[in-house]
């Protein structure tokens, strides 16, 4: 949803804004625009509907000289996609720019009242409109930037993350947040400044950064130490954390695409993301986090699970995990909903946020309120320092790596594998789960990545079999119990990327509506590895061959039944059935990116999506 970048410092800032918004392009990618203050006080602004390289194109051989400037990748929310309405924007007078992530919500009042008092606007945006107010507040006032900026934010209502440079004091950024992430990384003594939507844009320059709280505006002036203040100016002591992110995985490594990347990352991210909490040796799962609220977890009433997308399919994962072994009640809830369904929720109860980013916004308020009624709340974040992160009582990180492909992928077996451990974890302390179930379960976690290997061995196989799926127009997949999730999963990764019509059901659930759509030309995938509801399945999967569906399946190894009724199969390792979805949706994401790719799609940046939803 925007990223935002902002430089001030000694080097050129183009190439750092450049680089920066190509690390921050997951979060959108309708247009994109740099401004650069050079050495004569002169602003230089570039801007591009689509790409970032649609940017330099329209930079290249112009003046992009200067050591401060800020940037903009766009997630279109109020006005189309165009060159009008791409940040950066710049103020009646031509002295302001400004980049602005989020939404302004009373910026329609807002416009009519600076229109009456001579100000006209470019753009359809509320990005604008936030701008001129700050001028309009300079002007009125004579105040300074960082004055100026801090009443006009008074005056908005919405979400905001924004960098701000006047060219009458050409070595300030002031930049300021409510409910959208900003990061300021400090490089060298008091010279250098990185401000970016996340920590991506700023790792390879320096590994401090100081993660903004809501409604803090942060002054960054040449020669000068940072400086942040609440609304009211009141000084913030603000912390700085080490960040440690790994560049190379900022990068395709070789791949074609991130998604594939981050496909074949997963059986390294999922090593890291047990290393040192699963430890077979000792038979022991350690989670800090269950360690220090040992009572509160196994003393809760019941569980609540808050997400979106992806994470709400670990979700749905997490309870059935949850419930088996610890036999505690879990409801599962978008957040988007939850948040505005008045929820019994309260003291004793605790609620999960699942989120890759730690910044969803309706997981953000979900939580919040949660919080506000009295509950614990628990994060599972991969995104280090993030939002959600900030907000939670306390939690476990997933620890997968950045993921940049806009559909999630190692993330969702991040979150399952983190999930898996909790539940192991809690019905331990409990005492809910044996001796042996519990040992056995370590044992069959950690060879877990060996097992996905292997499914990626496969990709060849996989491919090859995407070839005969690329005209479809439509996709069922079925599964049951744990691998019910998983069907949703496979059915979402598809449609995101391939813009095929695909639902994902409960395998028994199909004979109340969704049979009447099969017929020879509906490709049914059903998930039937060995698992409790195995022979539930085949009849299932029987129904929908009797009426000529086309069923591609996904197996366990030596499966010889479901080969005499599936057109095609694809064989996974065998695993007990609480870890079954960490194989069984690998061949499922690589089915849904061969797919896409067949098709000559950008799968890593897929129409009309973001990674990062920061507007509700
Ligand atoms: C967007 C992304 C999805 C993601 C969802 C929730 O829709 O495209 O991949 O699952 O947001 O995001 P979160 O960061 O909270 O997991």
């Amino acid at each position: 949803m925007c990223g935002i970048v902002a430089y001030l410092g000694c080097r050129e800032a183009y190439p750092i804004l450049i680089r920066g918004l190509h690390r921050l392009e997951y979060r959108g990618y309708d247009s994109a625009g740099v401004a650069v203050l050079n050495d004569e006080g002169k602003l230089n602004i570039y801007k591009a509907v689509g790409k970032v390289s649609n940017l330099e194109q329209v930079a290249e051989g112009h003046d992009c000289s200067g050591t401060i400037g800020i940037a903009h990748t766009r997630w279109a929310t109020h006005g189309a996609p165009n060159e009008a309405n791409a940040h950066p924007h710049i103020s009646q007078s031509g002295d302001l720019t400004m980049v602005h992530n989020g939404i302004i919500e009373n910026a329609g009042g807002l416009r009519d009242q600076l229109k009456a008092k001579g100000f006209s606007f470019r753009s359809e945006t509320d990005t604008e409109v936030l701008l001129q107010l700050i001028e309009y507040t300079q002007q009125k006032h004579g105040a300074d930037l960082a004055s100026a900026v801090r009443s006009a934010l008074k005056k908005v209502i919405g979400a905001y993350a924004i960098a701000v440079i006047d060219r009458k004091e050409p070595g300030t950024i002031v930049a300021a947040r409510k409910s959208s992430p900003l990061a300021v990384g400090l490089g060298e003594g008091n010279s250098e400044f990185f401000i970016a939507s996340d920590a991506s844009p700023i790792a390879g320059y320096t590994n401090k950064v100081v993660y903004l709280n809501d409604e803090e505006v942060v002054v960054c002036r040449r020669g000068e130490p940072l400086y942040i203040t609440t609304l009211n100016a009141d000084k913030v002591d603000f912390r700085t954390k080490e960040i440690d992110l790994d560049v190379t995985m900022l990068d395709k490594g070789g791949f074609p695409h991130f998604m594939l990347k981050e496909i074949f990352d997963q059986p390294s991210v999922l090593r890291d993301c047990m290393r040192g909490r699963l430890l077979p040796a000792h038979h022991r799962i350690i989670l800090s986090a269950v360690t220090e609220h040992r009572e509160e977890l196994i003393g809760a009433k019941r569980y609540l699970m808050v997400s979106c997308g992806t994470s709400w399919h670990a979700a749905l994962i997490g309870k059935q995990l949850i419930e088996q072994f610890c036999r505690i009640p879990v409801e599962v809830a978008y957040a988007s909903e939850f948040r505005y369904s008045d929820p019994v929720v309260g003291p004793g109860d605790v609620v999960f946020a699942i989120s890759q980013s730690g910044e969803t916004a309706d997981t953000l308020s979900a939580i919040q309120m949660a919080s506000e009624r009295g509950a614990m709340v628990f994060g599972i974040v991969n995104a280090v320092g993030s939002s959600i992160a900030r907000a939670s009582d306390t939690g476990t990180y997933i620890h997968v790596g950045p993921e940049i492909g806009v559909a999630s992928t190692k993330a969702f077996t991040g979150q399952t594998t983190v999930l898996t451990m909790l539940a192991l974890a809690i019905a331990r302390e409990k005492g809910s789960i044996s001796e042996t179930d519990y040992n056995d379960a370590i044992t069959e976690l950690e060879q877990i990545p060996d097992k996905i290997e292997r499914i990626l061995a496969k990709n060849d196989e996989i491919k090859a079999l995407a070839k005969e799926y690329v005209d479809k127009k439509n996709f069922l997949y079925l599964g049951r119990g744990m691998n019910f999730p998983v069907a949703l999963e496979g059915a979402l990764k598809l449609k995101e990327i391939s813009y095929i019509h695909a639902e994902g059901y409960p395998a028994a659930e199909m004979k109340h509506g969704p049979i009447a759509l099969v017929d020879e030309d509906m490709p049914v995938v059903f998930i039937a590895t060995h698992h409790n509801l195995y022979e539930k399945i085949l009849s299932n999967m029987q129904e929908v061959a009797a009426r000529k569906g086309r069923v591609l399946a996904i197996v366990s190894e030596g499966d010889t039944v479901v080969k005499g009724i599936a057109e095609h199969v694809i064989e996974v390792p065998p695993t007990a059935n609480f870890l079954s979805p960490l194989v069984s949706v690998i061949p499922l994401q690589l089915l849904a990116y061969h797919i896409a790719v067949s098709k000559g799609l950008n799968v890593d940046q897929p129409r009309n999506l973001a990674k990062s939803v920061t507007v509700e």
